[in-house]
């Protein structure tokens, strides 16, 4: 696999890590593109923000190409519950069969999660000590995020890999046509990371080609209710200290530069959700 982007092929699963793939759907005719994330662990396999009922087909046709069988998945996290995200549930659990799946979101994401799952266990991150232990010994961790965008928010992080999962937070959306599941964010203009007029296919004056750093302020100030509540989600980042940041929209973001670039345009960003409504930066109260 080629990270450039040169020769990977979007129609398979994509490993970003050992035992760490990438299984969603590429969508270039113009939805929210989603990411869903198959973590294998021996016989074991945990699935992140498994993704929307249309795109269940494609997802679960990638499980399967990486040699994992449905009833090999023991757990399906959820960061927070949207449809985007939670829409596949009722086909997860029906194909994978058993009785010993377990869902692990918040409980505050709970009561609503369970209008798509009526059968299985629900399981909360604060009951967990914030921590899934695999029967190997493999830890995920979890983090709060509060209100960013759900009030049961939380990102994941995978100690063996340091990758860490963040559903929305650097998310990014517009722009299909030149999406790529690794951002290639160095190549932008470094000004076009501080509010720069959010407008997602407005091209880049270096690349050319639709700004990354707008899509991603684009997708932000629009799915995040406030200032306050992104700040504080990059704080909680920034602690995590993670090698690569895998979102559910947009792109992965691989560089410890621009992770770093990133945390910094967000924490920046001042017209975010009823901020940027409220001070009439944009849309209208
Ligand atoms: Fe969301
Ligand atoms: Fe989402």
């Amino acid at each position: 696999m080629d990270i450039l982007g040169i020769n990977i092929d979007y129609d398979r699963p994509v490993k970003l890590a050992d035992s760490v793939y990438w299984v969603g759907f590429a969508d270039t005719e113009g939805r929210l593109q989603c990411n869903p994330y198959l973590i294998v662990d021996g016989d074991e396999a945990v699935l992140i923000d498994g993704g929307s009922r249309p795109d269940f087909s494609t997802v679960m046709r990638k499980v399967l190409q990486t040699g994992v069988t449905p009833r090999q998945i023991s757990h399906l996290i959820y960061q927070h519950y949207d449809p985007d995200l939670c829409g596949s549930i009722p086909n997860l659990e029906s194909i994978i069969g058993s009785p010993d799946l377990r869902i692990v979101s918040h409980a505050e994401n709970n009561p609503f999660i369970r209008h798509y799952a009526p059968c299985s266990p629900l399981l909360c991150i604060d009951r967990m000590e914030r921590r899934l232990t695999l029967r190997s010994g493999r830890t995920l961790r979890f983090f709060r995020t509060p209100y960013a965008h759900s009030a049961g928010s939380f990102i994941t992080y995978d100690e063996a890999t340091g990758i860490l999962f963040t559903s929305d937070l650097f998310g990014s959306a517009g722009a299909f046509n030149y999406w790529k599941l690794f951002a290639e964010m160095e190549q932008c203009c470094q000004g076009c990371q501080i509010n720069k007029p959010a407008m997602p296919d407005e091209p880049c004056e270096v690349t050319e080609a639709p700004c990354p750093w707008s899509g991603m302020h684009h997708f932000h100030r629009r799915i995040m209710p406030g200032n306050a509540q992104l700040r504080h989600a990059m704080t909680v980042v920034e602690s995590v200290g993670a090698r690569m940041v895998a979102p559910q929209h947009g792109s992965i973001l691989h560089r410890t530069a621009d992770i770093k670039a990133a945390i910094d345009a967000l924490k920046a960003m001042d017209d975010i959700g009823i901020d940027g409504m409220s001070s009439g930066r944009w849309g209208k109260l």
